[in-house]
């Protein structure tokens, strides 16, 4: 594997060629069908996985049966590393939601890392700190606000972790399912369309072929992220 491949990962992003050849020396890379089971919830862990391509879903089953839906990653994101960390099974289930590319690495060696790399241990703490500021968010949206609300965070967190913004736009192109936005937002398929279909008919959203446009991503920012 090229060393510049892993030069584009936030996590080693620092490290001179040299280090990053060690690091794919210790690594392995498995490819994922969409929809493949990638890590189940209580399992005991022994590796941790760094996307080098495609997107998965990090979820948990409810009491009754639901998927709530914690975060979807895509490339350059990380997974798997907080049971290797504190010791306890896995925290949740990992599905890819496309066909994906993922560098593996075992326990001893990811470990090893962040003693020989310390600036992997700060960029991994980085993303740690921003992952609970998303749930701090999450869960005031869930405990906080109406359907309308929580479905427009929901589509807020997808576009800042994967839009394209244009001129005061932000374009969601792989939108996941309605299923999906469902069990982010915590609503069920049908209040989804509901929301989508008024926030649409209030020159918010524009719906168009499998994506969806934010007209004016800083009013629509304002009206919802409270
Ligand atoms: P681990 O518990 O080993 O296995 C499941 C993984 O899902 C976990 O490590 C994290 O990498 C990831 N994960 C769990 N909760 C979240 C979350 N709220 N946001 C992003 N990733 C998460």
């Amino acid at each position: 594997m090229n060393p510049q491949i892993l030069k584009q990962i936030p996590l080693f992003s620092e490290l001179g060629d040299r280090d990053l050849e060690k690091i794919i020396q210790v690594a392995s890379r498995k490819r994922y069908h969409k929809d493949n089971t990638i890590l189940i919830e209580e399992e005991v862990g022994s590796t941790m996985f760094v996307i080098l391509s495609g997107r998965v879903k990090i979820s948990r089953i409810s009491d009754d049966g639901r998927e709530v839906i914690l975060s979807i990653l895509s490339d350059g994101d990380f997974f798997g590393e907080m049971s290797l960390l504190d010791g306890h099974t896995r925290s949740a289930n990992v599905t890819s939601i496309e066909e994906s590319e993922l560098l593996v690495i075992r326990r001893e060696e990811f470990l090893q890392m962040l003693k020989d790399f310390p600036q992997i241990a700060i960029n991994l703490l980085k993303e740690l700190a921003q992952r609970i500021r998303k749930s701090d968010e999450h869960i005031k949206s869930l405990s906080l606000q109406d359907a309308t609300g929580r479905v427009a965070t929901t589509l807020l967190r997808i576009a800042e972790d994967s839009g394209v913004f244009r001129k005061g736009q932000v374009e969601i192109l792989e939108l996941p399912l309605q299923q999906d936005l469902a069990n982010m937002a915590g609503n069920s398929r049908e209040t989804i369309s509901r929301v989508i279909k008024s926030l649409s008919d209030d020159g918010y959203l524009r719906k168009q072929s499998g994506k969806i446009i934010i007209l004016d991503y800083e009013k629509f920012r304002l009206k919802f992220s409270k």
